[in-house]
């Protein structure tokens, strides 16, 4: 087996390739003046992990060309999967993009590996998904550090529930409580923030809209310090921007999406599931 890096995953697809100890194939990828891209694959083995996150619509045509490229056997890590938010006909006549999107990859890979794929809704578009957790190592990074850990929503709470049991440390979400018709106030459920340093933890941050909002309530409440953690840094825009002018101390990051703020990695659980998957033949 050897693995194809491509441009939206090559330090993660190098630490995958270090872990399972196997090469690269040669890959050229090229853009024609007209932004058409092209891809050539050179590789003597026949079977081939090709990893690549789609944060892009580009990365989904790329993946589609490294397709028709290869010859042989294909396994896919896809460590953030976009599209997965599209993941029903919100209005009729929408496209359930995810949809579109696992049929593409499925008809293709024997086995496509993932990282806390947005929702159950999203997962159910697949017929050989892995959906791995990150939230574990999410939870081990923070370890012994002096927080409590917050979902911004009744959603993430789960999630956010299993790292903070690794992390051994308090955790809640916040909660949308209805005053009157015009009046919605948001609350932690349980915990009392006043002067906690406090860790928003989520799946995506993508505008930031959302840690913005959940850091501004935790000031009100006299938090003494908000950072915020996610699997999944899309960062779209200014969101980096956005999220340090608003008081946020520190973004904490997997390395699904590559940014600077990207100081846990998922390699180790993708290769572990490449190996089982290996193993069982
Ligand atoms: C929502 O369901 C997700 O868990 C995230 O909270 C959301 O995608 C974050 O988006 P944004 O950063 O744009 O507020």
């Amino acid at each position: 087996m050897d693995l194809i890096l491509t441009p939206s995953s090559p330090m993660l697809g190098k630490r995958i390739a270090e872990i399972l100890g196997i090469g690269f194939a040669t890959v050229q990828f090229r853009r024609f003046p007209d932004g058409e891209l092209y891809a050539r694959i050179e590789s003597k083995e026949d079977e081939h992990l090709i990893v690549s996150s789609l944060n892009s619509s580009e990365d989904i045509v790329l993946l589609n060309l490294i397709f028709d490229a290869l010859k042989g056997e294909v396994f896919l890590a896809v460590p953030y999967m976009g599209y997965a938010r599209q993941d029903r006909e919100f209005l009729k006549g929408e496209a359930v993009s995810i949809r579109a999107v696992a049929k593409m990859l499925e008809d293709r890979a024997e086995k496509v590996i993932t990282v806390n794929i947005h929702s159950e809704k999203a997962r159910e578009s697949f017929r050989k998904l892995i959906d791995l957790d990150a939230m574990p190592l999410i939870g081990e990074h923070f370890k012994g550090k002096d927080l409590i850990m917050i979902s911004p929503d009744k959603g993430s709470a789960e999630r956010v529930k299993i790292a903070a049991k690794v992390a051994n440390v308090d955790w809640d979400w916040l909660e949308k409580r209805r005053i009157d018709a015009q009046n919605v106030e948001i609350m932690p459920k349980r915990v009392e923030v006043y002067g906690k340093n406090v860790l928003i933890v989520d799946d995506i941050i993508s505008t930031g809209g959302t840690v913005i909002e959940a850091a501004k309530k935790l000031y009100e409440l006299g938090a003494k310090r908000v950072e915020c953690a996610c699997v999944h840094a899309v960062l779209a825009d200014f969101a980096a921007v956005r999220l340090l002018s608003s008081g946020i101390w520190e973004i904490t990051a997997t390395d699904t999406v590559e940014r600077i703020f990207s100081r846990i990695s998922v390699a180790k659980i993708i290769a572990d599931s490449v190996m089982k998957i290996c193993q069982k033949g």
